[in-house]
């Protein structure tokens, strides 16, 4: 185990924000995650996984640590399903590819998330009708403070849409080692009611998809939509699509006929933000290098050497004008650092 100075986040971040951390190190076991945590010399740690949902506005002083915790398996199975194991530093599409070779089904829909299988759960990832929840068993934590190792269950994470107890009461206390999922190994149970997806599979000539099937409609609408990381920085959906007030939604139909919504309860309607960001007017919006995708206005964009600042105004300023436009407030999904 080596600390590492002053080393570059550029290639540990998909924004690709160039910051630095002054002390960083590669943790690749557990042992030596808990040997790391009692140095006395480091007491503030910055947990680093796939860096797919950050925005870095600063350098960072406290010892970054990054997880490499890696390795697949099968802990157990029946004739129809399989409890399957992931490390935190997977790749999570690699592991979704995994699943899909050995024809194990539930990550289908959720192909091609960037990020590591460790942080998914922390904002329970979500994608074309489905969420991690769905398929989640538990996963395995190591409590920063005590150095122990507790299990959380899936009724103890409290998912919710982009949310779970890790970002809300026990946010920073736990470090993520590895996953456990739930998955199909016959009769598949296919998600293909998310308009896309079935426009999709009709494009492709596909009448009775496989999960496969699936996954590569999911990679195909994705691609044509969302800018590849490698290619322009980005972290997927800046913010949340707002959930609001049936009435304050009817009011705002009044004026905007084409307003989308879709019901959440009796009372409350989700407002897609892509809708609202391109409504007033930003959708593509470029201001030096950086700015708004042009085919999903939720995602805003490094085109090159631009400062977490830069992109951390542009997001206020949307934000302002949206509460001022439509008097929504939309909330950043991704954490700003
Ligand atoms: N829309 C626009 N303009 C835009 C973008 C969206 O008008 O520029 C409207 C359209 O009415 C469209 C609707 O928004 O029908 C929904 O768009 P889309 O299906 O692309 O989904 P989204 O609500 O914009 C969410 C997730 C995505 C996820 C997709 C598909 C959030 C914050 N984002 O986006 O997640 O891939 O659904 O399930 O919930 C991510 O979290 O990084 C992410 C990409």
């Amino acid at each position: 185990m080596q600390i590492k100075h002053n080393i570059s986040l550029k290639p540990y971040n998909t924004f690709g924000i160039d910051v630095l951390a002054k002390h960083f190190v590669s943790i690749e076991s557990i042992d030596a995650l808990k040997q790391v945590l009692s140095l006395e010399n480091y007491p503030e740690i910055f947990i680093l996984g796939g860096g797919s949902n950050m925005l870095l506005t600063k350098d960072v002083t406290a010892l970054v640590l990054h997880l490499n915790l890696k390795g697949i398996s099968i802990i157990s199975e029946d004739e129809n399903h399989v409890i399957a194991q992931a490390s935190a530093g997977e790749n999570w599409h690699e592991f979704v590819c995994w699943c899909l070779e050995n024809d194990f089904g539930g990550l289908e829909n959720l192909s091609l998330i960037p990020g590591n299988v460790g942080t998914a759960p922390i904002q329970n990832i979500g994608a074309y009708g489905t969420e991690l929840k769905d398929s989640f068993v538990s996963c395995e934590t190591l409590h920063i403070a005590s150095r122990t190792i507790k299990t959380f269950t899936k009724a103890d994470c409290s998912f919710d849409y982009r949310n779970s107890i890790f970002k809300q009461k026990e946010k920073g206390k736990y470090i993520i080692c590895n996953v456990r999922f739930k998955l199909s190994k016959k009769n598949h149970t296919l998600h293909t009611s998310y308009g896309s997806i079935s426009d999709e599979l009709t494009k492709m000539e596909i009448t009775k998809p496989s999960i496969q099937d699936i996954s590569k409609a999911v990679i195909q609408i994705r691609q044509s939509k969302l800018p590849d990381p490698k290619k322009i920085g980005n972290s997927g959906s800046f913010f949340k699509n707002p959930v609001i007030l049936k009435q304050a939604y009817n009011k705002l139909k009044e004026n905007f006929q084409d307003i989308p919504g879709y019901p959440v309860s009796d009372t409350e309607i989700k407002v897609p933000a892509g809708w609202l960001i391109e409504k007033a007017g930003f959708k593509g919006k470029q201001f030096g290098n950086y700015g708004v995708h042009k085919k999903q206005a939720l995602v805003l964009v490094n085109y090159g050497n631009a400062k977490g600042t830069d992109i951390l105004k542009l997001s206020q300023l949307i934000q302002d004008t949206i509460l001022r436009v439509f008097n929504i407030t939309i909330e950043a999904e991704v954490n700003i650092l």
